[in-house]
C-alpha cells in the first residue's frame, strides 16, 4: 500500500492512468478468500451496459470486519454504544465479543430458515444488535435491506413485498430523544399489508409489553440461547449482492439500490481510511442512523473493516440539551465526527454556550454529509466546535455511490461550503442540459465519466430502472442527480438537486411520494410538491393541494393533511406548509409547471419566467396571492 507515503494529487493521477494497477494494489486492503485477478469490467453503453468490479474474487465481508482482526485486536473495543438517555451506562463491545455476537445472531437466522440469496429486513433502533444483524446477514450471505424506523408500516410492508422479504428483524420499541417508537406495533401493521411476512425477530430493548404472534413472531434473547457461538463465514462472490437500500428518485415508489459485496467494502473501506485519515483504535463517530447509506458505510463496514473503534448513538443530538452531541464527544474521547448540515444549523441557533462549556479536546477532525453546507455552518463548526484546529471533510456522495466521491482530505486546502476535489478513480464533468461538456469554471450537471468499485450494481428487480435512471438522460456516463459548479481551483460546490428529490435534513424524499400519499387522502383531488428553502432542514416540503368539491380546506384539514402523510410515509415527509389552490398552473398539454410553483414556494414571485403557456395564467395569481409560509 502506498497511498500515504504520496500526495493526494499524485495518487489521483494513478488512480485515473492505470485504472487496473491502481485497483488490484488497493484490493489487497481486503482479506480474500481468493484474491481477483481483475479489477474493473464495465461499460455504460445501453447495448453492453454492464458494472463488475473484482469479478473472480472471493470473500466475507463479516470476516473482513470481525475476524481478520482477532489477532491483533481481539480486546479493542469494536463498537461503543451511548444510550439516547445520558443516565444510563454506554454498552462496549470488543471485537471478540462482536464475533460471538455476530456469530450468534447469524445462527439465529439460519435456525429460522434465512439461507444465502434471502432478503432480511431490519427494522431497528439505533442499538448494537443492529450492526450485529447487517454483520449476520453477511456473513451467512444473506442480503439485507435495512428500512429506518422512522418509516411508516406501510413504507415497510412496500420494501418487503419489492424484494420478496419474508423476515423482519426489529425491536419491541425504540427510543429517541426520551420518546419511545413502537416498532414491533409497526411491523403488526406492516404484516396487514403484506401478507407475506412469514418470521418476526424481536430484539428486547426497552422491555416494552408487545403482542406476539405464535408460530411468527420469536424473541431473539430465547432464540439466542439456544444457537452455538461460531458460525463459519459463507465465501462470497465479489458481486454477490451485499445489501438493498430504498432510496427515493425523482418518479415512482423508492428504488431498491442493490450494492455489491467486494467493490462496496473496498469502497467503505478505503474512503474511510483516507478522508478521515483513520488511525486505530481511535473513536470515530458518525453521527447518522444505520437506516440510511451513511450508516452503512460509515457506522458498519468501513469502520469495522479498519479495525476501528465505531461509536453508536441510540439518540437526538439535541437531547436533553444542545450539549448532547459534545458530551457524547468528551465522555468517549471521540476523535471524529460526522455529522450533517443540518444538525449542526439548529445546535449553532442555541447559541455557543451549549458547545464551549464542553472540552472536546479529543476531536482531530470533522465530517459533514447528506447536503450542501453553507459556508456559515462550515465556519461555526470549524472555529466553534473544532476551535481551529480540526479539518472539516465535506463529503459529497449518495446512497448510489456507495461511499465518498468529491471530498477532501485532511491535508488539502480547504473552501467552506466546496467539497472540493474528485476521490481517487473518480472522473466528474459538468454538462449542460444538452449534454454538453463544460470546461474551466463552469455550472452544469454533475456526472461521472467511469465506473468506480462502490458504484450501486442495480435497482432490485428491476434492470431496465437503473438504466434509465441512471444511464439515459447523458448517454456513457453516470448522471448524479445533482448540480455543481467548479471555481478557477477546479473545486467543486454541489449547488443540489436538479430533478424533482428534495432535501430534508439530509433525507432525501421524492416529491412524487409525497403527491401520491396526499392524493390516496378522500379530500384532495390533486397535490403537488416542490422543495422549499428552510434554515434549519435545508429544504422543507411545500405542498399545493386541491381539495375535492364540497370539502372545507380549512386548518383542520391542513392538520388531518399533515398527519396523514406522516402516517402514510413517516415523519420525516410531513410537509412544512400546506397551500390550498384551486387549480395548478398547468401547459395546455396538462403538465404541471413545477418550475412556477417552486419560485412561489421559495418567495421569489418577481421572476416566475414565461407563463404564456399555461392554459389559465389566473392561477398563478391565486397562487402568489395566497402563498404560505412554513408551519
Ligand atoms: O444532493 C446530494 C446530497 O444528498 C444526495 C444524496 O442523498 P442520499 O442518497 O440520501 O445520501 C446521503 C448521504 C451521502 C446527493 O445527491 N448531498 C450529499 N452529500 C452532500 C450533498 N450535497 C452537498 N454536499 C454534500 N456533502
Amino acid at each position: 500500500m502506498t497511498l500515504t507515503d504520496q500526495s493526494r494529487a499524485e495518487t489521483y493521477a494513478r488512480s485515473l492512468a492505470d485504472p487496473d494497477a491502481f485497483w488490484l494494489d488497493q484490493a489487497q486492503r481486503l482479506d480474500w478468500i481468493t484474491a481477483p485477478t481483475k479489477a474493473g469490467d464495465w461499460s455504460f453503453d445501453e447495448k453492453d451496459f454492464h458494472v463488475r468490479w473484482f469479478d473472480d474474487g472471493v470473500l466475507n465481508v463479516s470476516a473482513n470486519c470481525i475476524d481478520r482482526h482477532l489477532e491483533s485486536r481481539a480486546d479493542q473495543v469494536a463498537i461503543v454504544w451511548e444510550p439516547d438517555d445520558p443516565a444510563e451506562d454506554p454498552r462496549r463491545y470488543t471485537y471478540a465479543e462482536l464475533h460471538r455476537e455476530v456469530c450468534r445472531f447469524a445462527n439465529v437466522l439460519k435456525a429460522r430458515g434465512v439461507a444465502k440469496g434471502d432478503r432480511v429486513t431490519i427494522y431497528m433502533p439505533m442499538i448494537p444488535e443492529a450492526a450485529f444483524a447487517l454483520l449476520a446477514c453477511a456473513r451467512i450471505g444473506a442480503v439485507h435491506s435495512v428500512v429506518f424506523g422512522g418509516f411508516s408500516a406501510d413504507a415497510l410492508a412496500n420494501r418487503m413485498e419489492d424484494c420478496g422479504s419474508s423476515v423482519v428483524v426489529t425491536a419491541d420499541e425504540g427510543r429517541r430523544g426520551g420518546k419511545r417508537v413502537a416498532l414491533k406495533a409497526c411491523v403488526d401493521e406492516a404484516a396487514q399489508i403484506f401478507a407475506g411476512i412469514e418470521t418476526v425477530i424481536v430484539v428486547r430493548a426497552t422491555g416494552a409489553d408487545v403482542a406476539m404472534q405464535d408460530g411468527r413472531d420469536v424473541w431473539y434473547d430465547d432464540a439466542a440461547a439456544t444457537v452455538d457461538t461460531d458460525c463459519a463465514p459463507e465465501p462470497m462472490a465479489a458481486e454477490d449482492p451485499l445489501f438493498i437500500l430504498y432510496t427515493s428518485g425523482s418518479t415512482g415508489k423508492p428504488k431498491g439500490v442493490v450494492h455489491s459485496t467486494g467493490g462496496y467494502l473496498l469502497w467503505a473501506a478505503l474512503t474511510h481510511q483516507t478522508v478521515f485519515d483513520y488511525r486505530a483504535p481511535e473513536v470515530f463517530w458518525c453521527a447518522a442512523d444505520v437506516g440510511w447509506v451513511t450508516g452503512h458505510s460509515y457506522i458498519v463496514y468501513g469502520p469495522l473493516a479498519n479495525g476501528a473503534t465505531t461509536l453508536m448513538y441510540e439518540g437526538v443530538p439535541n437531547w436533553p440539551t444542545a450539549s448532547r452531541i459534545w458530551e457524547v464527544v468528551d465522555r468517549h474521547q471521540v476523535a471524529t465526527l460526522y455529522t450533517a448540515p443540518t444538525a449542526l444549523r439548529a445546535l449553532m441557533k442555541e447559541g455557543d454556550d451549549f458547545v464551549t462549556r464542553t472540552s472536546r479536546k479529543s476531536l482531530r477532525l470533522l465530517g459533514s454529509v447528506g447536503e450542501p453546507i453553507n459556508p456559515e455552518a462550515w465556519r461555526w463548526y470549524h472555529d466553534i466546535v473544532g476551535e481551529g484546529r480540526c479539518p472539516v471533510m465535506d463529503t459529497w456522495w449518495q446512497t448510489e455511490t456507495g461511499g465518498h466521491m468529491i471530498t477532501p482530505t485532511p491535508d488539502m486546502m480547504l473552501k467552506p461550503g466546496s467539497a472540493t476535489l474528485p476521490f481517487y478513480g473518480i472522473e466528474p464533468k459538468l454538462l449542460d442540459g444538452d449534454g454538453r461538456e463544460l470546461t474551466g469554471e463552469a455550472e452544469g450537471n454533475l456526472v461521472i465519466m467511469r465506473s468506480w468499485p462502490g458504484q450501486m450494481r442495480g435497482v432490485w428487480g428491476d434492470e431496465q430502472r437503473h438504466f434509465e435512471t441512471y444511464f439515459r438522460t447523458f448517454p456513457g456516463v453516470y448522471t448524479t442527480g445533482d448540480g455543481a459548479r467548479r471555481d478557477a481551483d477546479g473545486y467543486y460546490w454541489i449547488t443540489g438537486r436538479v430533478d424533482d428529490v428534495i432535501n430534508v435534513s439530509g433525507h432525501r424524499m421524492g416529491t412524487a411520494e409525497v403527491e401520491s400519499a396526499l392524493v390516496l387522502h378522500t379530500a384532495v383531488a390533486e397535490a403537488a410538491v416542490v422543495g422549499m428553502p428552510h434554515d434549519v432542514k435545508g429544504q422543507g416540503i411545500y405542498a399545493y393541494v386541491t381539495v375535492n368539491a364540497g370539502v372545507d380546506a380549512d386548518d383542520a384539514l391542513v392538520k388531518t393533511l399533515r398527519d396523514w402523510v406522516r402516517h402514510e410515509i413517516g415523519p420525516i415527509a410531513t410537509p412544512d406548509a400546506i397551500q390550498f389552490a384551486p387549480g395548478l398552473p398547468k401547459t395546455r398539454s396538462g403538465k404541471i409547471m413545477r418550475r412556477i410553483l417552486r419560485k412561489i414556494a421559495e418567495g421569489d414571485v418577481s421572476s416566475l419566467g414565461d407563463t404564456s403557456t399555461l392554459a389559465d395564467p389566473e392561477v398563478v395569481e391565486h397562487l402568489v396571492a395566497n402563498r404560505v409560509s412554513s408551519g
